[in-house]
């Protein structure tokens, strides 16, 4: 393993990539505007290069990555004008599970195989995996060709990478990270819904019940409202809820509608019921909006870096406070401020 750049491949070209390619543009300078963390792990963004991207939609596959970004279905926002750069698009895998938005739409595909090697041949050190929600048999395969091509692997995605025991343990033997599942957004529904039941529950307010129901546009939104897909991701949203409160209490979150003008963009409605003094009632209705793809950006940035460090430094496996950072579903749940703690003091300088 080299220093920098550190080499990362994605897979998924979708409208988190979009906006992690803008903002890889937008920070290659010194102008840190809405940057979280400028130095993780002794890095900057501008240390980190995109060596390789994979899809397996025919309208990207084969497309500059910087054409390939805005290439229909995705439907983030054009922040910047990205130059023509030298990363093409090439076929993913996919194990048959492909994504309700790409129904009837013509295929590339190639075999793990080829991805170890593509991967192999660009020196990446990471794998990203930024596929459609409910790939979990491409997933594993992406998480199989990182492992095979030396690479560590970082799962965005609702699938359960990091519980498959094997594989958790092959990463370990490999002497690689293996960092998710399900990237949790600097400011979205879920760290926002944990923040405002953690604060009940610091005054002493008996939480009975709560939801959080999410509206937005974009094909992952259009794959989440798949009954299959959006029980699988509720259930994981609701967990990742459920463990900021000490006790049992009801509570449902997930999306629930697609609006196609939305765009990227996604409206989260909450609702709090609890009880104080005497029994007397406090409940809370609030809505969140927010853009998907931007609100991925800052910590897929952070978790990139700290991963890198770990690489280099031999800290490998299944790195609890990454992962308890910057995902819903960590190896061991954590309170999202104690997790931000244990990040920061590790990794921001
Ligand atoms: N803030 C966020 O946006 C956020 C937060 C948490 C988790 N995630 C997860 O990140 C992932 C990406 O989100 P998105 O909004 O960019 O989705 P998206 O639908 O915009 O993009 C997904 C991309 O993956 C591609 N794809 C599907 N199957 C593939 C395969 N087998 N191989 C290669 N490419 C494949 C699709 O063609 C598409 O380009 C999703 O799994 C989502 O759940 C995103």
């Amino acid at each position: 393993m080299r220093g920098v750049p550190i080499k990362v491949a994605i897979a998924g070209v979708g409208n988190c990539t979009s906006v992690l390619v803008q903002g890889l543009k937008f920070y290659s300078g010194t102008d840190y505007k809405g940057l979280w963390h400028p130095n993780v792990a002794g890095f900057r963004p501008k240390d980190i290069q995109l060596a390789a991207v994979f899809d397996i939609d025919s309208r990207k596959v084969g497309l500059e990555l910087s054409k390939a970004i805005f290439a229909p279905p995705n439907v983030a926002r054009r922040y910047l004008v990205i130059p023509k750069g030298k990363v093409m698009v090439h076929p993913g895998v996919s194990r048959g599970d492909v994504a309700p938005h790409l129904s009837g739409v013509k295929l590339e595909r190639s075999s793990s195989e080829d991805v170890s090697k593509h991967l192999e041949d660009v020196g990446a050190d990471l794998l990203v995996n930024l596929v459609s929600s409910g790939s979990d048999g491409s997933s594993e395969e992406y998480a199989r060709a990182a492992l095979r091509a030396g690479c560590g692997f970082i799962n965005c995605t609702p699938s359960l990478i990091l519980k498959n025991n094997k594989l958790a343990a092959d990463f370990q033997r490999a002497k690689l990270p293996l960092i998710g599942d399900d990237l949790m957004s600097q400011f979205g529904g879920t760290v926002f819904h944990k923040g405002l039941l953690g604060l009940m529950v610091k005054r002493g307010v008996k939480v009975s019940k709560s939801y959080q129901l999410d509206v937005g546009g974009g094909s992952e939104t259009l794959n989440t409202i798949d009954e299959g897909i959006k029980l699988a991701k509720r259930e994981m949203k609701t967990t990742a809820i459920a463990s900021e409160v000490p006790y049992k209490f009801e509570t449902i979150a997930g999306t629930t509608d697609f609006v196609d003008y939305m765009g990227n963009e996604r409206t989260s409605y909450f609702w709090f019921d609890g009880s104080s003094f005497m029994g007397s009632g406090i409940s809370v209705d609030v809505y969140l909006r927010s853009s998907d793809g931007a609100n991925a950006g800052n910590v897929l940035l952070d978790v990139i870096r700290a991963a890198y460090r770990c690489m280099k430094i031999g800290r490998l496996g299944t790195v609890g406070e990454i992962c308890a950072y910057g995902f819903k579903s960590p190896p061991k749940p954590a309170h999202f401020e104690e997790a931000y703690t244990k990040f920061a003091a590790l990794y921001v300088r």
